[in-house]
């Protein structure tokens, strides 16, 4: 069940280890085994209605919308705001037409986020909300909740919730490519199958479990980390960053790889383990140069990619985390799995306390 430990030692690890399992159920309830579409629980959306999306959350929930901005954007051609709840609400932002408002959230009752899910009501020509509690009251007081189907989550520290936020909101972004025709039949096609797929590579990925903790036995030593990714990467530095910080109190820090020169450069020497979050994709080799000015500078660099980054820019990095070759488009979900283990493993070996973190909350219902 899951309000039981199943043999793992902690609640995290568990729900670390289930991940291909969960995603592959939460797939199931958004697209058929051989549909070639997405579908949505009623009253759907139409996305070629829609001129704008504003996506608001807090923590985790947060940078699962920031990784769905690239998304929306790119395959969808459609215009999203992204901000942390807290921020969005008293900045008061004009809301123009034609904006929808989503809302992502674990729990559903995050006070921020409900709160800016309020502001947006009636201003917003729809509230859809991506929860994993269905009956929560941001699921609630949405017009259209759609379940992520990760089951209870006990950790503190989110981790399935947070792959199958973004597994939810990669199908939204297919729905809305498709319902704007701005994505032919083979390659929306092309991509579902890859997420048909992404269980399997997510269950392959977690091999790189044993690599993980020794790296993180060196990690526990280290102050300061950095964590640099490029495009979608990035935002997964944030998680990576967030992760570390949650459950092993280690200062960590995350930088879009371009950023890297206008400041975090000067704190880089032996001490500062940094690690680069870098896919083969069009980005690699700018995020690879990034990694070289940090090396230049005597950095400590952990390259987090495939075998063939590994082959091609490997040299001089002091460890690489090896991952499955993975479509572009769904690196983001895979490359949680290294953000999370690399994390419990550091907090294991610092001996904190991983599933009751101090000072933090699994539910934040106030302001
Ligand atoms: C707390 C939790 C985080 C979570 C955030 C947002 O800070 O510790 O893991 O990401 O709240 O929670 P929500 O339930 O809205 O996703």
């Amino acid at each position: 069940a899951a309000t039981d430990k199943g043999g793992y030692k902690h609640f995290m690890a568990k729900e670390i280890a289930e991940q291909p399992t969960v995603l592959q159920g939460a797939l199931a309830n958004y697209i058929a085994p051989d549909a070639d579409a997405v579908t949505l629980p009623d009253p759907g959306i139409d996305f070629a209605q829609i001129e704008r999306l504003t996506m608001v959350a807090c923590g985790t929930a947060y940078y699962a919308c920031m990784v769905a901005k690239y998304w929306f954007e790119q395959i969808a051609r459609l215009p999203v705001e992204i901000d942390v709840a807290s921020e969005f609400r008293y900045r008061e932002p004009p809301v123009t037409r034609g904006t929808v408002a989503l809302f992502v959230s674990q729990s559903g009752e995050t006070a921020d986020t409900l709160a800016a899910l309020r502001y947006m009501a009636g201003k917003a020509e729809k509230i859809v909300s991506v929860v994993n509690v269905a009956e929560s009251s941001i699921a609630r007081e949405s017009d259209l909740a759609l379940p992520i189907h990760a089951g209870a989550e006990i950790g503190v520290a989110s981790t399935k919730a947070f792959t199958c936020q973004l597994t939810t909101l990669a199908l939204l972004a297919l729905k809305a490519a498709s319902d704007r025709g701005e994505i032919d039949a083979a390659t929306l096609n092309t991509h579902l199958g890859q997420l048909r797929q992404l269980p399997g590579i997510l269950n392959t990925a977690l091999g790189i479990e044993d690599n993980t903790r020794a790296i993180a036995a060196d990690l526990a030593e280290a102050r300061d980390i950095l964590f640099l990714g490029r495009g979608a990467m990035y935002p997964l530095a944030h998680e990576g960053a967030l992760k570390l910080k949650e459950i092993s109190y280690i200062h960590a820090e995350a930088y879009a790889s371009g950023e890297l020169k206008h400041g975090p450069i000067a704190l880089v020497d032996a001490h500062v383990p940094v690690i680069v979050m870098a896919p083969t994709d069009p980005l690699f080799d700018k995020t690879v140069s990034n990694m070289q000015e940090v090396m230049a500078r005597g950095g400590k660099v952990l390259l987090i990619t495939d075998e063939q980054g590994a082959k091609t820019a490997s040299d001089g990095v002091w460890k690489t985390l090896i991952l499955p070759k993975i479509d572009p488009f769904l690196a983001p979900i895979l490359y949680a799995i290294p953000a999370q283990l690399l994390a419990y493993h550091t907090a294991i070996a610092k001996g904190t306390d991983v599933d009751q973190p101090r000072n933090l909350a699994k539910s934040v219902t106030v302001e």
